[in-house]
């Protein structure tokens, strides 16, 4: 009896005394999550009592092109911020005016679709943390970025700078990439918050989806950024969300990312995304950007005409706006600059810039980006069989970096793919290169450039053509094309004449190696069949010809795994053939739904030309014991990869969670783990993801909640989406 009561006795005091735990901890929690939190929010509210309404309006506003402004009386600087989510931008002055006094020169990353290309989470904290540490050491507080729309048509513009067709991919990619730019200590900017597929009417479109597309698609990304990212900041989109612009949109802002998702942080309009003052202050806009260009004269910005500006002053003092309403912002400001030091900056990290550590971030980044569609026993490339190779392509020879958009970076350098086949070639092979075509609006095949093209390749042990699209013409902000921001590509063509060029290449040298630039596929079918090896290069940044030219000569293994699926021709685009893509100018309804991406191609089958998660290895891999294990509503996949072949390499094991049967339509598979494994040749290792009750879940419209329906449901593990190895299915 006595042990047994001391038991009870030991038991209640362990149990009253973690209860008294959790209460104290309760107490500390309840005042804002920590004892620093509510420091913080203490310093605040202090701050917040001292302001006038002036001041408090100041600081919801910009400042400059790229500040906000601060309240000097009260030692509150504005806060700086920079372009963009691969590099930061170019320096502009307090009005837009490029500073090209060479001090602006930054590490120009492989853009958001390479990163996504990489699969490898830690690789996207590096990537994130060297733009951190860039943005720090050149004095930015916010770097506007990373860019997380979803991939609905291959036409978008800035495809190139987000990440992937599917939540999933993107959300795993976005949360490291968020975390390695804030661990530096500043903020990142995730964006563009939500719906901005397309750039077509970018500034009014209205979007309207389902409620089921947007929890299934285009909000995960989003939610993740801030939740499990910490985004410290979240960049209002400029299009409008069923009939309100995004940027003060009360159910977008205020009722799921500030109510639902509790976002703590600070929603910045994108650069004059400001349409009106009352909602503006009502639906959730902390601070407004770029109204200058809408408000007041280009090159005589007048900031207190901003709608959160002069107006606002005068609505609080008439009474028709609570003045309360201002201190929330101000709050979600103060807070973002006591996190990351803006008042002390003495406090932060130094941060660095154009470092050799940073430039092999960007070529790890680049390598295991770069995707092989297509190798017939063509690659790789053996140096010892070459005396001459002849590279033939305007791409090889052009610099990306500086273009696209507000996503130029002045890159310290940059290694084209000639540069790069160049330099690892050496003077023991001899390279002749020709254009082929010429990046010039309108151009269309030139004979002449053709036959000279044909010309160099003569006697070439080996052809390589490096096509694809462009950012645009030049360097020049409003010489946009292809891959840019503000305008969307015209079709899938490969433009100035690359088709013809390619074909006659191709009758010439049939083993001729296909490089890709670009932010997404384009229509091969005038080449594919008959081209035996295909690699797609993204934009791969400051690096990417040295990436390129290791896996073309067989350095490395290609380990890139497409973020989104090529399609065989337009007409098949789910966005473009049942989603009224781009709209009639106003409105645009995604009927598409769901239905974006493989989940389309492979529930409606729809053949794609090459599938979501597709890349190829120089080497093979075995999958072997697959083991799933339910735990309640968890399930755990375990399973063995092996690299049987001759070369180490990386394998990205995908695993598809299907519904055997639901009552809604759902897709034939939804990616719902990933891992990428680094093998020797040879060696063997075990593979283990845990599937959390979330992963099978859809979200039911008429609940408007997310469900589990019990049932079957078959766990597949693929090298792509369309490549499977091996299934079970698992009782819920
Ligand atoms: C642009 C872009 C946004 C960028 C901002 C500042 O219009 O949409 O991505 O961060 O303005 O340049």
């Amino acid at each position: 009896m006595k042990h047994k009561v001391s038991k009870v006795l030991l038991l209640s005091v362990v149990l009253i005394g973690s209860l008294s735990f959790i209460n104290s901890k309760k107490v500390k929690m309840s005042a804002g999550g920590s004892t620093v939190d509510s420091k913080r929010e203490a310093k605040i509210d202090s701050l917040i009592k001292l302001m006038t309404l002036e001041e408090k309006v100041t600081m919801i506003h910009a400042s400059s092109s790229f500040t906000s402004g601060g309240v000097p009386r009260l030692g509150i600087p504005e806060i700086v911020m920079s372009d963009g989510p691969h590099g930061v931008r170019k320096e502009h002055g307090r009005d837009w005016e490029a500073d090209l006094a060479g001090t602006d020169s930054a590490t120009c990353l492989p853009t958001g679709v390479s990163i996504a290309a990489t699969w490898n989470p830690e690789l996207g904290y590096a990537a994130g943390k060297v733009l951190g540490e860039e943005a720090n050491a050149r004095g930015k507080d916010i770097i506007l970025g990373p860019g997380v729309n979803i991939l609905r048509t291959p036409l978008n513009g800035r495809n190139f700078e987000y990440m992937s067709e599917d939540p999933y991919l993107a959300s795993r990619m976005v949360v490291g990439f968020i975390k390695g730019v804030q661990d530096q200590g500043i903020s990142a900017c995730v964006k563009h918050y939500l719906a901005n597929n397309q750039e077509v009417n970018r500034d009014k479109i209205d979007v309207q989806m389902s409620e089921r597309a947007l929890r299934e698609i285009y909000l995960p990304a989003f939610a993740a950024a801030v939740q499990e990212g910490g985004a410290n900041s979240v960049m209002g989109a400029y299009n409008k969300f069923r009939g309100q612009f995004c940027t003060h949109n009360e159910y977008l802002v205020n009722k799921i990312l500030k109510g639902e998702l509790g976002f703590k942080g600070v929603l910045i309009s994108d650069w004059g995304a400001v349409h009106n003052t009352l909602e503006a202050v009502q639906n959730g806009c902390d601070l407004e950007m770029g109204s200058e260009f809408t408000t007041s004269s280009a090159n005589k910005p007048n900031y207190d005409k901003f709608f959160m500006g002069d107006t606002l002053i005068k609505l609080v003092k008439s009474g028709a706006i609570e003045e309360s309403l201002l201190n929330d912002k101000v709050r979600r400001l103060l807070r973002l600059m006591l996190k990351t030091n803006v008042m002390t900056k003495d406090k932060r990290k130094k941060g660095s810039i154009n470092t050799p550590a940073h430039q092999a971030i960007a070529l790890q980044v680049a390598e295991e980006s770069i995707t092989l569609l297509k190798n017939e026993n063509v690659l790789p490339l053996k140096k010892q069989n070459i005396k001459t190779i002849a590279v033939i392509g305007a791409n090889a020879d052009r610099k990306h970096c500086g273009a696209g958009g507000s996503s130029q970076v002045n890159s310290k350098y940059e290694i084209t793919a000639l540069k790069g086949i160049q330099k690892l070639v050496g003077n023991s092979i001899t390279i002749k290169y020709a254009p082929g075509y010429l990046i010039k609006k309108g151009k269309t095949a030139d004979q002449e450039l053709i036959n000279a093209a044909l010309e160099a390749t003569k006697g070439a042990d080996a052809v390589i053509y490096v096509g694809g699209w462009i950012h645009g013409y030049s360097d020049a902000w409003n010489d946009n094309a292809y891959d840019s921001e503000g305008l969307d590509k015209p079709d899938m063509q490969l433009p100035f004449g690359q088709n013809e060029l390619i074909d006659a290449l191709l009758k010439a040298h049939p083993n001729m190696v296909v490089v890709l630039e670009g932010g997404g596929p384009v229509d091969m079918t005038s080449f594919v069949e008959r081209t035996k090896a295909i690699v797609q290069a993204w934009y791969p940044g400051i690096e990417g010809g040295n990436a390129l030219a290791k896996i073309v000569f067989g350095e490395i293994s290609p380990s890139g795994k497409l973020p989104m699926t090529f399609p065989k021709k337009l007409e098949d685009v789910p966005a473009n053939k049942l989603g009224e893509y781009p709209g009639d100018g106003k409105t645009v309804n995604y009927k598409d739904d769901i239905w974006v991406g493989y989940r389309y191609y492979d529930t409606k089958k729809v053949e794609p030309l090459f599938p979501f998660g597709h890349g190829l290895s120089y080497t093979s891999f075995e999958y072997s014991d697959l083991k799933v294990q339910k735990n309640g509503q968890t399930v755990t996949v375990k399973l063995f990869v092996k690299n049987t072949g001759k070369m180490a390499g990386a394998e990205v094991v995908q695993v598809y969670v299907k519904d055997e049967k639901a009552a809604v339509e759902r897709p034939e598979k939804e990616l719902k783990g990933f891992s990428k494994l680094f093998l020797k040749a040879g060696e063997k290792k075990e593979v283990s993801l845990t599937l959390n009750p979330d992963a099978f879940k859809y979200y039911d419209e008429g609940k408007k909640q997310w469900v589990l329906e019990p049932g079957k449901f078959t766990i597949i593990t693929g090298s792509s989406s369309k490549d499977l190895k091996l299934k079970a299915d698992v009782e819920l």
